[in-house]
């Protein structure tokens, strides 16, 4: 067992949110008064058995290790490293961490030999296919995993199979452990210094698209960036860094000679990788595809960025364009234009909202004001604050004292008690009741299929967290809720500790499955393809073209039959 097992394992989550706040039983589970907010109900719950904490009043939860790094304000690494200390558990270092890395570096090289070999044919055309030539491989560590079961466990048994599991690179299964990664592209994920600590395997197809490295006594997720020791020098140099989303993006850009990209690694950027990039430059420019960027957990990731002491600029790529698509068809000129056009951090926000709303409308301005409620608590810079405020006002057309009143509204925590009088029940989405089951393995295997084919219907929080169960579930592990949360971003923890707490008070579990499916899943898909359908409609009008009509108001029907099907079930 792995130290970050070990502590999460031992650490009794009772005792230690006891040492802060006064615990009371209440069935199962434990409340108390929330120390994050001003709470005269106690609002915070704990539940021993999941291994979880909520508060009912203000919205935050996560795991031990998320309590200990909230009312501690330590960081992941820090709250890790007080924990063992106090339940004597020994953190890697020294002599037992070189060995680790060898091991690593030993299994990039397995991985690189396997692409060179016989077997690696098809990895190394689709290399070749995505423009990352054979003149690559070597400066970014790629390599091949082949299909077989045990492979990188045979050719590295003389480092004994607890160091590989320890590793991350086989997983313990009911018939004995095997290799994690099989049949996969293979990255090496490197720290700043350049060591391997960690390895992504991306699939030919199916899912899920990437397999990554599971937290391990060498690699914390969200706490480095990939492609950072191979950009630091021209971050320095141009004094700015380019933060993309994934490992092709980073390694298109450097090909193209934008050096200075590094890739937050799909998740939302972490205060522990705002702190690396500020110890190189104090300028970012992030460069996401349009719709993550807009995305409010991208958002609140710059906001981190902010806070950091960074100055964050925006670059806005072409629709349906991410970094590696845009810079392999258009050059690395055309980046280098896009990136200096980027929109600072609250122009970009500002114009975010102004193209995704209309703003002529009552409806489109109260939609608008909602977004910046959300995102208005976590800004916390004075001059972030007045950009936003004047930048809103004359967006809007309102006074910038009415702004500024709507934001502070919502952005204070409804008390429980408030919260009782307005009648109203925490109350779980569609989509926190499908995380729920899903995490609680009650879905049935097919649904499941459907619902990680359209991981992107998940919103960022829950995205993240699904993403991570998925990958435990492809390498045959059944994680509890909370070895998904560690290093998951807070808001991400939040909102799952909450999906997993709040009371059920659904007399069929399965009949309020089904009906969260459909409404998560089955009917925004009808609409979906309704629309399509109902645009391909009147293109086909417009052509005249009497046999496509026909075809199309057939399907028309059809999809109006099942959707109302599907409405008189619920
Ligand atoms: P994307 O889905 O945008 O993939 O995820 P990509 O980088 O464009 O990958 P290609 O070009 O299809 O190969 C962005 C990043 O999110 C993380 C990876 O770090 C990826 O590079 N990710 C994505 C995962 O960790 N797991 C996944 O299943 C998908
Ligand atoms: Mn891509």
């Amino acid at each position: 067992m792995g130290a970050l097992e070990e502590i999460k394992a031992r650490v009794n989550i009772v005792d230690l949110i006891g040492r802060y706040v006064v615990l009371k039983p209440a069935g199962k589970n434990y409340k108390a008064r929330c120390p994050f907010h001003p709470d005269d109900t106690p609002s915070l719950m704990v539940s021993p058995e999941k291994g979880l904490w909520h508060c009912f009043g203000c919205g935050a939860g996560g795991d031990a290790l998320s309590f200990l790094m909230r009312i501690e304000r330590l960081s992941f690494q820090e709250a890790l490293a007080k924990l063992a200390g106090e339940l004597g558990i020994e953190l890697r270092g020294g002599e037992g961490r070189a060995r680790l890395l060898q091991v690593n570096q030993e299994a990039l090289r397995y991985f690189q030999k396997a692409l060179q070999g016989p077997e690696g044919e098809k990895a190394r055309s689709y290399l070749v296919s995505r423009g990352i030539g054979e003149a690559l491989w070597a400066r970014w560590g790629l390599g091949y995993a082949p299909p077989a079961w045990d492979g990188l466990l045979r050719t590295l048994s003389r480092f004994g199979v607890q160091t590989l599991l320890e590793l991350g690179l086989a997983v313990p299964g009911d018939r004995g452990p095997y290799d994690r990664f099989r049949d996969r592209v293979m990255f090496a994920i490197r720290d700043e210094q350049g060591r391997v600590v960690a390895f992504a395997g991306r699939a030919f197809e199916g899912e899920p698209k990437y397999l990554n490295t599971p937290n391990t006594p060498l690699f914390t997720k969200g706490t480095l960036l990939y492609g950072l020791d191979l950009a630091k020098e021209a971050i320095r140099r141009r004094g700015q860094a380019v933060v993309v989303e994934g490992y092709t993006d980073v390694i298109s850009l450097h090909a193209a000679g934008i050096e200075e990209a590094v890739a937050s690694m799909g998740t939302s950027l972490t205060a522990d990788q705002a702190r690396l990039l500020s110890r190189y430059t104090d300028e970012v420019v992030i460069a996401y595809d349009r719709d993550a960027a807009g995305e409010s957990s991208a958002l609140r990731g710059m906001l981190i960025l902010r806070q950091a002491g960074l100055r964050v600029r925006v670059a806005s790529l072409p629709p349906e364009e991410d970094p590696d698509s845009f810079v392999r068809k258009e050059g690395g000129e055309a980046m280098r234009a896009v990136l200096a056009q980027a929109q600072p951090f609250h122009q970009f926000f500002l114009s975010a909202l102004a193209s995704r709303y209309d703003l002529g409308t009552t409806e489109g301005k109260e939609a608008a004001l909602r977004e910046a409620q959300a995102l208005w608590p976590e800004v916390t810079s004075p001059a972030l604050r007045l950009e936003l405020l004047t930048g809103l006002s004359s967006l809007l057309g309102l006074p910038p004292e009415e702004v500024q009143e709507a934001l502070r509204g919502v952005s204070r925590p409804v008390s429980p008690a408030e919260r009782k009088k307005e009648g109203a029940e925490p109350v779980l989405t569609p989509e926190d009741l499908v995380v729920r089951f899903l995490l609680e393995g009650k879905v049935p295997e097919p649904v499941v299929s459907e619902l990680l084919a359209e991981e992107g219907r998940f919103s960022p929080a829950y995205r993240e967290v699904v993403r991570r169960w998925a990958e435990a579930r492809a390498a045959g592990e059944k994680p509890a809720p909370a070895h998904l949360l560690s290093g998951v971003s807070p808001e991400a923890a939040a909102q799952v500790a909450r999906a997993l707490l709040v009371d059920l008070k659904v007399a069929d579990e399965n009949r309020a499955l089904e009906e969260a499916l459909v409404r998560f899943l089955y009917l925004p898909r009808i609409t979906r393809r309704m629309e399509e359908v109902r645009l391909a409609l009147k293109e086909a009008e417009a052509r005249a073209d009497g046999e496509a009509v026909r075809r199309l108001s057939l399907e028309f029907q059809r999809l109006c039959r099942e959707r109302l099907e599907l409405l008189r079930k619920r």
